[in-house]
């Protein structure tokens, strides 16, 4: 037989990309939209810069003979997988694709995503999942969670080595949410995302218990409550437009900085506004991320888990054009002491900015650990020590500026000295302490106030007492525990000049298999 033309060829391959790739204006698509939802591959195309994707393994097809599935086709397997860049950078992908058995993962669904993950990993590039499925494919029994199974295992290899980011478009139950769960980030839109383990209707018949999709597993449950997404988003464009934006602060891989942008804010600029937005009344609230903003490039501050743990605020942002960590206390909410919550949002995110190259600047205000049996039934002890030991093992360059409380063991866990705070400024209305000035004069003078014939008046002589001596940060700064009492507008020139003489650190640890993290 006459072997085919090369035209031949060609429309016998277009006829296949055709069986595969459905059009814009096709069902599947159409079928997305009506939940509101977008098509695989229209996310793809919103994610990565115009053009650039390239996609691998689409004509990859199962091998299952159980029930009907030899007679049923399943185009690209129900996953769209390939490469492309992100402003220039390149980045690996997969987009699970629902209107193919649900987008559920079977064997060859989950080679194709272990391959682009091998591939990412291979290239140091980050990896980027759009998860949309209905779980393990049923019908393939245990070589369906094999496939999960190896997706987890190279999660956990890729950890710490290249940015991993998790978007949630749609179900994602069982199993299936512990890929999401390993990796950095975790993205999700609201109405369009639903993560659980247990989904509504096990629940009700476990234990009776009546709840909806949104609120078991919606993006506010996870944004708010559970803290297992890091950026929840009102729809699906502005999530795939906050992915670029995060990936702005990140590097390619561990062995890379992360990339510097010429930067347009002058490296002195004094606001004199920071002068009064911190009351030097310790008792007054304020919000701290208008400090953040004023101190770092200007529009550079990209706040991460805002609605978990308000009490801390954490994001990332721009000083002198290079790209940091930042770590707030939140007076604003239970007057910025630090919980369970806050400890194990702010540690996770230390240990992702020094896995990254993403120097740390730390801005402290806090009363302490937060009081309380909930408190501590539920842990504080074994959370609290998490942010001790995401600090101390931590190498990359870190900036502490002490705004006004810094009491006892919050002081340290805030990244002081002794945990290696390579820079520590203070303002002048600084606390640092063991503790505040009332409740340290009753301790201390008890014996002496009870004895007093005008109590009340001891009382106070002993508490003015305490704060001349300890309610500033001269005593510290006395001890070397802090490097400079600078005034609040003196803070940007003081950090940017920090930053840029550290940017050269070279710190390591002592050798050995891995720490041991209280978890
Ligand atoms: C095979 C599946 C599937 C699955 C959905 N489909 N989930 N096929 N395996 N896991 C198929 C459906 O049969 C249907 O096919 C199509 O996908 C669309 O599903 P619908 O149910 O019509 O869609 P919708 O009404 O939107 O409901 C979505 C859903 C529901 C809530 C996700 O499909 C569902 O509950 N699926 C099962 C979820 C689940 O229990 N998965 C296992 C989780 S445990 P047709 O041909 O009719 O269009 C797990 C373990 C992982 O994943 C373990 C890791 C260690």
């Amino acid at each position: 037989m006459a072997k085919p033309s090369i035209d031949e060829l060609i429309a016998d391959l277009m006829r296949r990309n055709d069986s595969v790739v459905p059009p814009p204006d096709s069902t599947q698509y159409q079928k997305q939209h009506d939940k509101g939802k977008l098509h695989a591959r229209e996310r793809l195309e919103l994610l990565l810069d115009p053009g650039s994707f390239f996609e691998i393994d689409r004509f990859v097809e199962h091998r299952c003979t159980n029930f009907d599935m030899p007679k049923t086709r399943a185009p690209g397997e129900g996953v769209v997988c390939g490469g492309g860049t992100i402003e220039g950078r390149p980045v690996f992908v997969y987009s699970q694709d629902f209107g193919v058995l649900g987008g559920s993962l079977g064997e060859a669904h989950a080679a194709k995503i272990t391959k682009v993950m091998d591939l990412a990993l291979k290239a140091g590039a980050p990896l980027i999942g759009i998860n949309d499925s209905g779980g393990a494919r049923i019908q393939e029994g245990v070589d369906s969670l094999h496939g999960y199974g190896s997706i987890f295992v190279r999660n956990v290899r890729s950890s710490g080595v290249i940015p991993q980011l998790s978007l949630i478009l749609g179900p994602c139950a069982g199993g299936a949410v512990y890929s999401p769960a390993l990796t950095d980030f975790v993205f999700m839109v609201q109405g369009v995302s639903h993560m659980f383990i247990t989904g509504p209707q096990v629940i009700k018949a476990v234990s009776g218990e009546v709840v909806s999709e949104e609120e078991l597993g919606g993006a506010a449950t996870h944004a708010r409550l559970s803290g297992v997404c890091q950026l929840a988003f009102p729809d699906e464009k502005s999530c795939l437009a906050g992915v670029r934006t995060l990936l702005s602060y990140l590097p390619q891989n561990n062995l890379e900085d992360p990339p510097a942008r010429e930067c347009g804010d002058p490296l002195d600029r004094r606001d004199p506004e920071l002068r009064s937005l911190v009351p030097v009344d310790g008792r007054q609230s304020y919000d701290v991320r208008e400090v953040i903003r004023r101190v770092l490039d200007q529009d550079s501050f990209f706040e991460i888990h805002a609605e978990f743990a308000p009490n801390l605020v954490i994001g990332y942002a721009r000083l002198a054009g290079l790209p940091v960590g930042v770590v707030a206390n939140q007076p604003a909410y239970l007057a910025g002491s630090l919980d369970i919550n806050a400890s194990d949002k702010a540690s996770r995110f230390v240990r992702t900015c020094d896995a990254f190259n993403v120097p740390l600047v730390t801005f402290v205000d806090t009363p302490g650990y937060l009081p309380g049996k909930n408190q501590e039934f539920g842990g504080i002890i074994r959370h609290g020590a998490k942010l001790l030991y995401a600090y101390s093992e931590a190498t990359v360059p870190k900036l502490t500026v002490t705004l006004r409380k810094a009491y006892g063991g919050a002081y340290i866990a805030m990244c002081n000295r002794d945990l290696g705070a390579d820079f520590q400024i203070a303002w002048p209305q600084a606390e640092i302490a063991v503790m505040g000035a009332a409740g340290a004069a009753n301790i201390i003078h008890r014996k002496e106030i009870e004895a007093a014939a005008d109590k009340e008046q001891k009382r106070r002589e002993k508490i003015e007492e305490y704060e001349r001596l300890f309610s500033n940060p001269y005593e510290a700064a006395k001890h070397g525990m802090v490097d400079a009492v600078v005034e609040p507008e003196e803070t940007r020139p003081a950090l940017a000049r920090a930053l840029l003489s550290l940017r050269g650190k070279r710190e390591s640890l002592p050798g050995r298999k891995h720490g041991n993290i209280p978890l």
